[in-house]
Parts: structure tokens; sequence; C-alpha cells
């Protein structure tokens, strides 16, 4: 049980205990618990005696002291959970807890390999849809930001327990590759185009859209060609497969980089289910034509003109659309791959066609939505550090491994002008890559997912702050404390207990303790600037206790070395379940 869900329970026992007559069922749920923001004056905090007060037509304050001694008395005397229950201002409730309690709590999560955190106990698959950029085309920031924090949300899913299934649903397949394929025929060496870059193909792309724009005969030619490619025409099928592995070993460059594990499993896998689906809608009357297009149509769906909007599946040309895909793999993953859950991480601009697919997929049945959990995970832009729009000056996207590159180069800038005589060059470039690529994942992470972000190197990458490096070098510190006092705290925690006394011990063991809320609570929003926010702040309260709390050579060293061992535990986990690597020196 974490902290809150036991102050949770302390306070929901009291209150039915107390006004179960009266109040009837309203707090079977969880009870609005909150952490509170100053822990002068209290740990948790309970704010509910202002609403119960209208039901029970008594003063806010006067409930609150019901409930205050209710809780006091309920107590078990061998285990004193709370040092003191106190009541501010109309009717607040704050919970202080006895720092006996709370060093046995703590001392109890060091011993646990998991931090306190309990596995989900049900066998459940989560599919994660993420990355998932387009064959033939450069990466673009939205994707990296989709990889980033897909990434996350699968840590953090495993971590908890579940079976989690990470799928790159690449664009791998459509009428593009039609044009591709004939202007790549018409004009390269079809024996020599493996040796294309992706760049190559991109402007091949490009080029092949124009002549595709303007040459009706050449238009004609790819439209053959795609049918010949649907029809698994040999030499089309193999273009089309060097067409992906060089885009995937482009891609492959960031992934290894970024160290990013994921399946692909593109368009292309689906396309033999589409006539499937098709022929399912129209069974189901699902289908309505609109201008020789099979459409589908869905309430509260309108356009601009409040005209009911469509979900276009098949095209007047008998051409599939995205839309038709997703709903063949939200089918796929439920019936064949059993996932009790799916998430697609995109960009916020997708919003209405996952809400339109998912509907579509509910009015078809192809999910239960009481058995199986659907979310679209939207983000927003991602801006230069000048809030432009992400290009370089020619108005091309900016290729991700250069800005990859670049805050590896930065980070090496700022690591040679310390000129720190302990570090070889060999040092410097293995610590420039760790944090170069810390800072920009965790400058990602640590935004509001659905608000946009500027993309600023200079300051992803300070010392101070909310960010990476600040919490990798509270992480270091403790390794250098370890080593001076020379201590294994595994070994020392098996006989010593830690004891948090001072209020910087007490607030910091207090943080500690919160990991497994953190935790718990992530899989309700998936916002991983909860578990950002966090750790600055534990890194926060680590960097006061450090300033206050002499640790070497005092009488209470080895609690407080365990303290810091407890904290260094939680922040490598916490890093981890970013996605970012540790250094053991900075
Ligand atoms: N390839 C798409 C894009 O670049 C993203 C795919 C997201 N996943 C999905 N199942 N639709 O925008």
């Amino acid at each position: 049980m974490t902290l809150l869900e036991l102050v949770q329970n302390h306070c929901q026992q009291a209150l039915h205990l107390l006004f179960t007559s009266q109040i009837g069922h309203l707090y079977n749920n969880e009870l609005e618990i909150s952490v509170a923001t100053n822990s002068k004056f209290g740990h948790f905090q309970f704010n509910g005696a202002m609403k119960l007060s209208k039901i029970l037509g008594q003063a806010p304050r006067a409930i609150a002291e019901q409930i205050r001694g209710q809780i006091l008395a309920q107590q078990d005397p061998s285990v004193i959970i709370f040092a003191d229950i106190n009541i501010a201002g109309p009717g607040f409730i704050n919970f202080v807890l006895h720092p006996e309690f709370l060093s046995q709590q703590i001392t109890q999560q060091l011993l646990d390999p998991r931090h306190g955190c309990s596995k989900i106990a049900e066998f459940k698959r989560v599919v994660v849809d993420f990355s998932s950029p387009n064959i033939a085309k450069e990466m673009h920031v939205g994707h990296l930001r989709s990889t980033i924090i897909g990434d996350c949300i699968a840590r953090i899913l495993e971590f908890t327990g579940y079976d989690v299934l990470r799928l790159n649903h690449v664009g791998d397949w459509g009428t593009q590759f039609g044009m591709l394929i004939t202007y790549l025929k018409q004009n390269y060496d079809i024996s020599q185009i493996n040796n294309l870059s992706l760049t190559d193909l991109v402007n091949a792309y490009k080029q092949a859209k124009l002549t595709f724009d303007a040459n009706p005969e050449f238009k004609q030619q790819a439209q053959l060609a795609v049918v010949a490619l649907q029809q698994g025409d040999q030499e089309s099928y193999s273009i089309w497969q060097t067409i992906c592995a060089i885009s995937r070993s482009a891609f492959q460059e960031i992934y290894s980089l970024l160290d990013i594990n994921l399946l692909e499993r593109g368009e292309s896998f689906y396309n033999p289910m589409l006539p499937a689906i098709i022929a399912d809608l129209e069974q189901q009357n699902l289908i309505t034509i609109s201008d020789g297009a099979k459409c589908v149509y869905l309430d509260g769906f309108t356009n601009r003109d409040n005209d009911p909007l469509p979900l276009i599946v098949q095209k007047s040309d008998g051409g599939y659309n995205y839309a038709t895909t997703d709903l063949a793999a939200l089918k796929q993953r439920v019936n064949l791959e059993h996932a009790a859950w799916v998430i697609y991480v995109t960009d916020a601009g997708q919003a209405q066609h996952f809400s339109m697919v998912f509907a579509a997929a509910r009015k078809a049945g192809f999910y239960d939505e009481n058995i199986v959990r659907i979310d679209h995970v939207p983000f927003g832009l991602v801006l230069r550090a000048d809030g432009k729009k992400f290009k370089t000056r020619e108005g091309e996207t900016e290729k991700l491994i250069d800005l990859l590159q670049s805050a590896i180069n930065k980070a090496a800038e700022i690591l040679q002008q310390r000129n720190n005589p302990e570090f070889t060059p060999e040092d410097i470039t293995h610590m420039a890559k760790t944090l170069g690529l810390n800072a920009i994942k965790y400058a990602d992470l640590a935004n509001n997912r659905v608000s946009d972000y500027m993309f600023n190197l200079d300051r992803m990458l300070q010392f101070e702050g909310n960010t990476a490096a600040f919490l990798g070098y509270a992480y270091v510190r403790i390794q250098s404390i370890k080593r001076k006092i020379n201590l294994d705290p595994t070994q020392l925690v098996l006989t010593e207990q830690i004891k948090l006394q001072t209020p910087e011990e007490i607030d910091l063991g207090l943080q500690v303790l919160q990991f497994p809320s953190v935790i718990a609570n992530f899989s309700k929003e998936l916002l991983p600037n909860r578990l950002t926010d966090y750790l600055y702040n534990l890194a926060e309260k680590f960097h006061t206790f450090f300033h206050n709390c002499r640790v070497e050579g005092v009488a209470e060293q080895n609690s407080r070395l365990l303290l810091c061992e407890a904290v260094s535990r939680v922040l490598a986990q916490g890093l981890e379940l970013l996605g970012l690597k540790l250094l053991q020196r900075m």
C-alpha cells in the first residue's frame, strides 16, 4: 500500500464510522487526499469537510474535528502512524506522519528491489503504438516526440507489470509507392538502388510527385504500379522492399542512438485484412456511399459547416485509407494480440482521426469498451528556440540525426570548458553522448505533453533547474559520498535502520516514499511529466538535506548514508523509466 492509500484508508474508515447513515456511499471511491504543498503544516491534506458541510448541515471545522478524533481513536497504539492531525483555516485537515513510522517505511522500501511499487497481478497485454514514421520520408520532430514519450510510457507500464507490445506502425503502404517505384524504374538503374540513401529517396519522391501531377502518362503508369504491387508483382515488390530497407536503416540509426526498442509492423501488414473490414462494415449496414466513396457516418462528428463528417474507408478508385488500416489494426490487436489496452502516441493533430476510428470500431463491434481500454495520447509541437516551426533556412525539415548530434556536440563543448583533469578524451565522448541525449529526452518528457515546447539546447543542458543534468548530478553526488564513506549500503541495510529526525531528513524521506504513488497513478493520465516533476523535487530535497545535514563522520552517518542510498535507488529507477542513462561521475 502506498502512503497516500494508507492515509486515504484511515480517513475513509473514519468517515464511514461517523457519517455513513447521512452520506451513504458518497466516499466509497477513492478519497481526495492530496500531498500537502508545505510540509511545515502536514504531509497530506483532506479538504472534503467543506463539501460534507452542505450535506451534514454542520460547520466544516466541526466535521473536521470529528474526523480527526475518530482517526486518532482508531489508531493502533502499537503502530503509531500519525504524529499529529491538525485543522487549519475553515476546515482543512492536515496529517502529520510519525517520524518513526516513516523511518520504518523507508527502511523497508530500501530493502525492496521494486522500491515499494506493487506489480499488477493479472496478465494484461498493452499495445503501445509509437514513433511510426513514414517510409521514404525523413522522420520529423513529431516522430521524435512520439518516440521519446512512447518509450517512456512503455517502460513504466512494463515496470508496472504489463506485457507490453511496442509497435512501430510505419507508413509503408499506399498509392505513393506506385509513383516512387515508377519513377525509380524510369530514372535509376534498378540493380543499384540499394545504394541510395534516405535523402536520395526523399528527393526521388518529390520528383515523382511533380511528374505525377504534370504528366498524365506517368500518372497512369504509377496507378498500374500500385496494382502490380498489390498483386505481388516480383519486381515492384522487390523495389518496395529496398525502399523500406533504406528507410529502416536511417530510422534505426536514431533508435540505436536513443536506445529505443520496438517492433516494426507497418501498414502493409494489415493490407490483406482490409477487404474483410469493408465487407464486415457493409454487412452491418454501416457503409454509406458518398461521391463513390465508402463512408461510415458517426454521431457527433461534423465539419466546419456543421455537416456530418464521414470516415472514408474506401475511395472511389477502390484504394483504402489511413483510417481503414487503423480499423484493421485495432481489430487485429484486440482479437489476435489479445490486447486489453491499446495506446497510440501521435501529435494532437491526429486526435480527430483517432476519435473517429475508435467510434467506428465501437459501432462495428471491433472492441468492447467495457473490456478494452483505448487511448490516443496526444502531444503538442516542438518549436525552435525562437518560437518558430522546425525548418531549416531552406524550408526543409531539420534532420533529426543532426538535431541529436548537435546536443551531443554542445554537451562536449560544455564538458571541455570545465576542463576537469580527471577525464580522458574517451570519458568526455561517452559523457557528452549521455548528457546530450538525456537532455533531449528529459526536456521532451518534462513538458506537459499536450502543450507545445521550445527546443532550447542551452537551457536543456544546464546543470541547474528541472533538467536531466541536475538529476544526474544528484545521483553522481551520492555515488561520491558512498565512495568516500566506503561502506556498502546493501550490507548496512541488513543491520541498520534509517532514522528520520531533522525536518530535512523527514521531508526527503517522505519524498522517497511517494515514489510508489507516482508509479501507481501513472496509468490514469499517462503523463511522463508527473514523474519528472517528482524526480526534480526529489533531487531538490536531496540537495537541501545534503546542504544542512552532514553525512560523513557524524553519529547519524549510517542512517544518513542509507537515506542517500534510498534516494539514489529511486533516482536511478526513475531515470531508467524515463529512458535516461546514468553517469557514475560528472
Ligand atoms: N505514420 C503516421 C504519421 O507519421 C503515424 C502512425 C500512428 N499510428 C497509427 N496507428 N495511426 O503521422
